[in-house]
């Protein structure tokens, strides 16, 4: 795993890094596959960078968007991940509805769709069961207690290492989201982060030694590329 750690000045110039660094990993999986594979982080951070790759003139139809996990609510509800990536990119460029690949939430039941998200991953991708597909970028955030994806502190999703989509559970509310495994067989995984609030999770996180139940995003040890963005107010104590 390579990691790479930087400690951008303000959270303009983590976005518009981030976007250098999406935008040349794009380019390489279409230049080496003919397609690029991108999954969606909720959370305010990202928004300007989505918002700032809609301004791009990019090959829409070799991109495909995936969420790497979602409130479980419908498509239009506001607390929606799809939402308000479909709001800040992909409703602003002719982007093509087959490449979008929102998570389903409309079963009535977290358990079945985060199965039928797996199916559809596993459909699109091309892998056998007990396999894990390899996407070019996942894109992350964390929050204040040190989560990630919807992988939350202390929760039972945290020791799933069978799937490759599963149930979530913030403070008892169920969220779909990427199991760990998943997401630590991506070529290129990239947290952004942002805000002073972050630091102390970040503090935790970075550590020689911590707990990974208590700091979720300790388990992301992508086999690709591991990158963390994150504005100074964040990375204050981080050395990059
Ligand atoms: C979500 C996320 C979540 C998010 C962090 C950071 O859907 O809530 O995917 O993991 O990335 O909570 O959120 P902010 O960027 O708003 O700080």
């Amino acid at each position: 795993m390579a990691k790479i750690v930087e400690v951008l000045p303000t959270q303009k110039e983590l976005t518009e890094r981030s976007l250098t660094v999406v935008l040349e990993k794009m380019q390489t999986a279409i230049s080496e596959r003919g397609q690029s594979t991108i999954t969606i982080a909720g959370g305010g951070t990202p928004k300007p960078l989505y918002e700032a790759i809609a301004s791009q003139s990019l090959p829409w139809e070799k991109i495909h968007v995936f969420w790497g996990d979602e409130r479980y609510v419908p498509p239009d509800h506001p607390d929606s991940n799809q939402k308000m990536a479909r709001q800040a990119w992909l409703d602003q460029v002719n982007f093509p509805e087959e490449n979008i690949h929102p998570m389903p939430t409309e079963a009535g039941d977290p358990a079945a769709d985060a199965e039928k998200y797996e199916a559809q991953l596993q459909n699109f991708f091309q892998v056998s069961a007990g396999e894990f597909p390899v996407f070019d970028i996942i894109l992350l955030g964390i929050g204040d207690d040190g989560h990630t994806a919807s992988l939350f502190p202390h929760t039972e999703v945290l020791k799933v290492r069978d799937r490759l989509v599963s149930v979530g559970n913030k403070d008892g509310n169920p969220r779909l989201t990427f199991t760990a495994p998943l997401i630590n067989h991506s070529r290129c995984v990239l947290f952004l982060v942002a805000g002073a609030g972050k630091q102390t999770a970040v503090k935790q996180i970075f550590a020689p030694k911590g707990d990974e139940m208590s700091y979720p995003a300790r388990l992301i040890q992508p086999s690709g590329e591991l990158w963390w963005l994150l504005d100074r107010a964040a990375g204050d104590e981080v050395e990059s």
